[in-house]
């Protein structure tokens, strides 16, 4: 893996924080030329200061706005000439049953979640066609089992890998490699600013973070397998476990699935 990164272009949506921050950690010592993107000045600043690297682009971008993604795309495009690998990486959650939520909440967990990377992905196709690049997709297990309390999440990670798996068939022959990326439970910020169902950041999440696997673990088995152009990568063990009973015994995985996210036949958030 060490030298398949040396100066590769890597977009990377949403590297402020979590999963994104720890890839671009690991990547610039491996050689490789960042591009990345969020939303909050401070918190990208607060990248630019921790790097201050010459192989690192930073620019503020909302992903769920179409032009915020070509400007951002363009940019990387006139920055370094090149795009090796886009990782469609930033995304949101949401905590709230479908009875309480605004529908505003699941339109904005798709905009960010999936629409974000139909965008860039579609913006920067062309340079990857011409790079034979790759294209990942950071989903989640939420793809392969609908996670109640979180319908909008999942539905978009769903939708992700299905439209992933789609061009990657359509791609097949150009030389692009796409695959995406399933985490189970990852230490990050993602909870305490999932959406509740008015549209507010949750804060405070219940979940016990100790035993979850951190971000920097995740970016390893990330780099790892697009190093070694998998199709897909589905971490943790009960991320696993979770999968195969979803597929082999689906019933069950309800009754579990709800004793898992329900405490006294209230949602645990
Ligand atoms: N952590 C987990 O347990 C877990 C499990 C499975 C899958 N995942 C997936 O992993 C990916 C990364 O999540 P994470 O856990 O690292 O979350 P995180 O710690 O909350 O980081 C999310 C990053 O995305 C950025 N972001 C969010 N919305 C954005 C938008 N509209 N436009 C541009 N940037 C945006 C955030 O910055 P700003 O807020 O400043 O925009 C931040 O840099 C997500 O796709 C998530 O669904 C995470």
């Amino acid at each position: 893996m060490n030298s398949f990164f040396n100066n590769k272009v890597v977009v990377i949506t949403g590297g402020s924080d979590g999963i994104g921050k720890a890839l671009i950690e690991l990547l610039i010592p491996l050689g490789a030329n960042i591009s990345t993107c969020g939303r909050n000045t401070q918190k990208l600043q607060n990248l630019k200061d921790a790097f201050s690297s010459q192989q690192l682009f930073v620019m503020e971008a909302d992903i769920s706005n179409q032009n915020n993604c070509t400007q951002f795309i363009q940019s990387t495009l006139s920055h370094y000439g090149k795009i090796d690998i886009l990782i469609n990486n930033a995304g949101i959650s949401m905590r709230s049953l479908l009875i309480d939520c605004d529908l505003d909440v699941i339109k904005k967990v798709m905009d960010v979640n999936f629409f974000g990377a139909v965008y860039c992905t579609k913006i920067a196709l062309p340079a990857l066609l011409q790079s034979k690049g790759t294209i990942v997709g950071i989903s989640s297990i939420a793809a392969y089992r609908g996670l109640p309390g979180r319908s909008g999440y999942s539905a978009s990670k769903f939708a992700l890998n299905g439209w992933l798996e789609a061009i990657k068939t359509e791609l097949l022959h150009t030389g692009v490699h796409v695959m995406w990326v399933c985490p189970g439970f990852t230490k990050s910020n993602i909870r305490n600013v999932a959406l509740n169902e008015k549209g507010d950041a949750q804060g405070e999440s219940p979940l016990e973070e100790n035993n979850l696997m951190t971000s920097k673990e995740c970016a390893q088995h990330i780099l790892q397998a697009i190093s070694k152009k998998k199709r897909t990568l589905i971490l943790s063990a009960q991320g696993k476990q979770t999968v195969w009973l979803n597929k082999l015994f689906p019933s069950l995985a309800d009754t579990l699935t709800y004793k898992f996210f329900f405490k006294k036949n209230k949602l645990i958030k």
